[in-house]
Parts: structure tokens; C-alpha cells; sequence
């Protein structure tokens, strides 16, 4: 990617900046770590929450590769699910795209595979998941994705500065999801799209009780939940899932009214949720619920909980006016 510099901001001074490169105003630089992933944590203090998350992730990177993946396999994936092809089919394939909370990158890696002439950026606290994204690009070469170790509280980034910006199951990992929320949106330019993807009040509420269970019993209890009663998952995918869902350091469930608040009062509106999938037209379209239709939709996720295998993530797409 060439005009880096019009998406990051030096860590020092602020002024445009590309990381590949010393800052052309005050000669800051940030180091490389791998084939290319730019450091901007190298010397920084984290929160002590964000500390835990990121030693969680660091033994546990999440999602995870399958063995032989490649160009072709990760396309086909993504593609075979409703939201990530929605999400492809949406956004323009010239459009600059932001992950915030990228994780091992295979959204990011989709996404710049699917368009060549999209700009795409991957950021991500924990250098595991980010060196697994790093080799997959290296190895199969994937030149419009530049992937960036920052934290969402002090984000490197130009504000306004990307058509769509997507995060999903990060901000209920942080200590102040609605402060994480804010500081993601800013970069989104006006007109853009943001797609957030968060565990839901309602729709986590059965995996909350189901949680609670497991820890009466001393573990999961395998016939609640649909991913450890799959037949067809290895256990080293279930005992990740185990990991992340009954045993995380930092979770918190938000209620979408309250989201979707939030982001009206920064200048969004609100087009969507997901679920229910996307079946015609674009993600982007306009299909909210009103305050009754989204109150039903609600309780259709908490109902949903015994068969859920996203164990009540929602994400809303919402666009920023202007
Ligand atoms: C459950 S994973 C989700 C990864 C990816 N978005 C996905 O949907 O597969 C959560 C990710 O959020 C990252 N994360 C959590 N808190 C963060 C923070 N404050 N700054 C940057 N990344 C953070 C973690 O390192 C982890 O990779």
C-alpha cells in the first residue's frame, strides 16, 4: 500500500505518518516485528485488563488456521458464511477497510484477497495472533493488507480516515466497551459503514446461565452447547472454544438499545443487526427494526441460546451521516 501515511498517526507527535518509514516531522519510528508487522506497543504500558487479555490470546490466538491453509481455502470459508460474504459483497472493492481487533487476520486476509485494489487494515493488541496473520500473508502474498499491533485506547490512526471499519468480539473484551465503541467509530469517514459485533445482553443470557452450570458441575456441560456437541469439531478446536468462552479474563454483554444509542449520539444510523442474516439486497441496506421490533428480536436471541453457535454474538451495522 502506498499512502499509508494518510491513515496512521505518529505515536509521538501525531502528524501523518507511514510506518515503514521515520516520521518525516519529529523522526519517530516504530519497529518491524516478523516480515512486517508494525509495533506500536514495542514501548508502551498497557492496562493491567489489557495485559490479561492479551496473555490470554497470546497462548490462545483466535480464530485458528486450519492445517494447509491458503488463499483458496480461506476465500471458500468465508465465503460459505452468510455474514463475511454479505460483509465482501458490501463493502467497495476499492474501499479502505479497518479491523479493529483483527485477531490472527483471517477477516482482514479474506477481505484483501477478495479485491486487490481494496486498502485493508488489520490492528490487534496481541503479538501471537498478529505474527499467525503475518506468516499466512507472507505466505500467500497479499500486498493490500498491512497488519499493526496497537490498542484500541490509543489507536495510531487518522480519525474519519476509513470507508468501513469492523470490529467484532473485541470491545466486550476491553475494561470501558463504550469508550472502545467511540474511539473505533471516529475512524470511520463520513458516509462510511460500521459494523460491530459484540456479545449481546439477551442473546448471551442462556450461555451466561449455561456458563454458570458448567462451573457448578467443574466443567461445560457438553449437551448445552451446540460446538462441544458437534461431531464434526476436533477437540483442540473445542478446547480453544472451551477457553474463550468459559474461562476469558474480561467479558462484559451489552444491550443493543444502549449500543445503538451510542452510535446515534456519534452520528450514526442504525441500517441493520445480524442476525437475522442477510437473504437479499446488501448488508448495507437499510433494514433496522423499530423500539418493539428489536425488543422481539431480543427475545428471539435469548431463545435461540441452546443452539447458537456464536453463543449470542450480534453485530449492528450502522452508517455515519454525512
Ligand atoms: C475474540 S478475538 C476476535 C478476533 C477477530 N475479530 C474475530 O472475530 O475472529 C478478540 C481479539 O481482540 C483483541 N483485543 C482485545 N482487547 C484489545 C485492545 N484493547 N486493543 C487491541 N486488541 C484487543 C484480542 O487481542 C483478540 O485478538
Amino acid at each position: 500500500m502506498t499512502d499509508l501515511h494518510t491513515i496512521f498517526r505518529c505515536p509521538s507527535c501525531g502528524a501523518e505518518f507511514d510506518p515503514r518509514a521515520a516520521c518525516s516531522a519529529c523522526g519517530a519510528s516504530v519497529p518491524v516485528v516478523g516480515a512486517g508487522v508494525h509495533d506500536f506497543l514495542a514501548d508502551r504500558e498497557r492496562s493491567l485488563p489489557a495485559q490479561e487479555v492479551e496473555a490470554f490470546y497470546e497462548v490462545r490466538p483466535f480464530p485458528g488456521y486450519a492445517p494447509g491453509d491458503d488463499a483458496g481455502s480461506v476465500l471458500d470459508r468465508s465465503r460459505r458464511s452468510n455474514f463475511l460474504d454479505a460483509l465482501d459483497r458490501a463493502i467497495p472493492v476499492d474501499a479502505a477497510v479497518l479491523d479493529a481487533g483483527c485477531g490472527t487476520g483471517q477477516l482482514v486476509s479474506f477481505l484483501a484477497l477478495a479485491a486487490k485494489q481494496r486498502k485493508v487494515v488489520g490492528v490487534d493488541g496481541c503479538p501471537a495472533s498478529l505474527a499467525e496473520a503475518d506468516r499466512f500473508r507472507q505466505r500467500v502474498g497479499i500486498p493490500n493488507l498491512t497488519l499493526a499491533r496497537a490498542d484500541l485506547f490509543q489507536l495510531p490512526l487518522a480519525p474519519r480516515s476509513f470507508d468501513v471499519v469492523v470490529s467484532r468480539g473485541v470491545v466486550h473484551h476491553t475494561e470501558d466497551p463504550a469508550r472502545a465503541t467511540e474511539l473505533v467509530a471516529d475512524l470511520v469517514k463520513p458516509g462510511g459503514y460500521f459494523v460491530l459485533g459484540f456479545y449481546e445482553t439477551f442473546g448471551r443470557s442462556f450461555h451466561c446461565v449455561r456458563r454458570a452450570l458448567g462451573r457448578v458441575a467443574g466443567e461445560p456441560i457438553a449437551a448445552l452447547d451446540p460446538i462441544l456437541r458437534a461431531r464434526d469439531l476436533d477437540d483442540e478446536k473445542k478446547r480453544t472454544w472451551i477457553a474463550d468462552q468459559y474461562h476469558h479474563p474480561l467479558e462484559r454483554i451489552l444491550p443493543t438499545p444502549r449500543v445503538v444509542r451510542e452510535l446515534r449520539g456519534m452520528g450514526f444510523t442504525l441500517l441493520r443487526t445480524v442476525p437475522p442474516a442477510v437473504t437479499r439486497g446488501s448488508l448495507f441496506d437499510a433494514d433496522a427494526p423499530g423500539a418493539l421490533g428489536l425488543f422481539a428480536r431480543r427475545v428471539g436471541w435469548a431463545l435461540a441460546g441452546l443452539n447458537d453457535p456464536d453463543a449470542g454474538l450480534v453485530s449492528v451495522v450502522a452508517r455515519r451521516d454525512g
